[in-house]
């Protein structure tokens, strides 16, 4: 088989990214591991900055998103005595959309579908061959190898994917951080705690109370990294959700039985370049932030958004520049959402080697973002998404 582009990984940044292509004219094979049902029980976050809406809207996947996605003008930051509501609307004039991440996974193979566009499920053993400069891709299916020759592979197979190992270790720095506890996370059947997001900063730990609509709720509490999710039962995990979320919260809280339940470590990742030749890398294959900044998803689409651009215009204009400045461009976008990702985890978060010197630093952080709208502008304007 030939196309121009081979994108490895069905998930939403390959998916958006055929989808971009495909409408420009340059052809495109989606090579996914997993099956679509396999990728579409994916339970991922839920939080689209508005850049994102629109690009999504523009790549012709935006109209479900329209009608069923929740706008939302703010979230509230609870943390001890204090209710902090980070106004978007009235701070910057911006809003986010609240749409699961697995619908707009839904909403891209469907468009798919309706062009006609080849994706390949249940693809074992994918290896990129020929780089830097001469790239196929091989892979079994149904037991018979195959090969597709491309001008460029597009690298959109998750942290744990092939295509960032390909590149020779000595050309890639990888920057890493853990941290020391992970997010236990339930989904719902119940009525949200409240209309908008709640982050909640308490002494036992983080709570996040979200949502996917008017009768589906997503939930969080922060865990010992060491903690398994058969430890928690429903019961216990709604009562440590109680304690952690502000009372009025807490005693409206609508619970019932969880239809998901797990646990996420979290991390901060970024390899460096994100380019190797003739393959590019976009999304988490690339980088991954802690979810509590709900970055991860719109990093996807913005890596998206640069290196569609600059593939349509190698093939309008033979023009170079943009794949050339592709790594250098999308890496400064995902710095900075890095770098509030990891403000707004450790702002939060309880660690466990916490001195009495650091809690009161995160205490006062917080204090300070109640008293002043320009702190809580730089938390909005982040939290909606910095420009393309
Ligand atoms: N061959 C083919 N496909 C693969 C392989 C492989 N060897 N390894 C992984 N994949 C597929 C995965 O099955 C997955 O469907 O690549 C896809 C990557 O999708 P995501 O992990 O969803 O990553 P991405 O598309 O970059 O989207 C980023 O997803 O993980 C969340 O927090 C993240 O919200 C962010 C978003
Ligand atoms: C979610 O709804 O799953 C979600 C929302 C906001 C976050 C993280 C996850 O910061």
């Amino acid at each position: 088989m030939r196309a121009q582009i081979c994108i490895i990984g069905g998930g939403p940044a390959g998916l958006l990214l055929s989808q971009i292509l495909h409408r420009a004219g340059i052809s495109c094979i989606v090579l996914e591991r997993h099956s679509r049902d396999y990728v579409l029980a994916r339970i991922r976050a839920g939080v689209l900055e508005w850049g994102s809406v629109e690009e999504l809207e523009r790549a012709g996947v935006g109209s479900r998103m329209r009608a069923e996605g929740i706008p939302h003008d703010g979230v509230l930051l609870a943390a001890r005595n204090r209710a902090i509501r980070i106004d978007f609307k009235d701070l910057i004039g911006r809003q986010v959309m609240v749409y699961g991440q697995t619908e707009v996974t839904h909403d891209l193979y469907d468009a798919r579908d309706a062009m006609g566009g080849t994706v390949i499920t249940e693809a074992e053993g994918v290896t990129l061959q020929g780089l830097p400069d001469t790239p196929y891709v091989t892979y079994v299916k149904d037991g018979t190898e195959h090969r597709i020759d491309c001008d460029y592979i597009a690298g959109c197979d998750g942290f744990h994917g092939p295509s960032r190992k390909a590149i020779p270790e000595a050309l890639l720095k990888t920057y890493e951080k853990i941290y020391p506890f992970g997010w236990l996370g339930v989904l719902s059947e119940t009525p949200p705690a409240a209309e908008e997001l709640i982050y909640a900063s308490h002494d036992r730990g983080f709570a996040l109370c979200s949502m996917r609509n008017p009768h589906l709720s997503r939930y969080y509490i922060q865990v010992p990294l060491d903690h398994k999710v058969d430890q928690w039962s429903d019961e216990a995990f709604w009562a440590e959700l109680k304690r952690r979320i502000p009372h009025d919260a807490a005693e409206t809280l609508v619970t019932g039985p969880s239809i998901e339940k797990s646990i996420a470590p979290l991390r901060s990742f970024v390899a460096e370049p994100m380019r190797w030749g003739r393959l590019f890398l976009a999304g988490d294959a690339a980088h991954i932030v802690p979810p509590t900044g709900a970055k991860g998803l719109n990093l996807a689409v913005s890596d998206v958004h640069y290196l569609s651009r600059a593939l349509i215009a190698h093939y309008r204009d033979g023009s170079e520049e943009l794949l050339d400045r592709y790594s250098e461009t999308a890496l400064a976008r995902v710095w900075k959402a890095i770098r509030f990702s990891w403000w707004m985890t450790t702002l939060l978060h309880r660690f466990p080697d916490q001195s009495d010197f650091d809690l009161h630093i995160q205490a006062y952080e917080i204090e300070y973002l109640g008293d002043s709208r320009a702190a809580r502008t730089a938390l909005a304007e982040n939290y909606t998404g910095l420009p393309f």
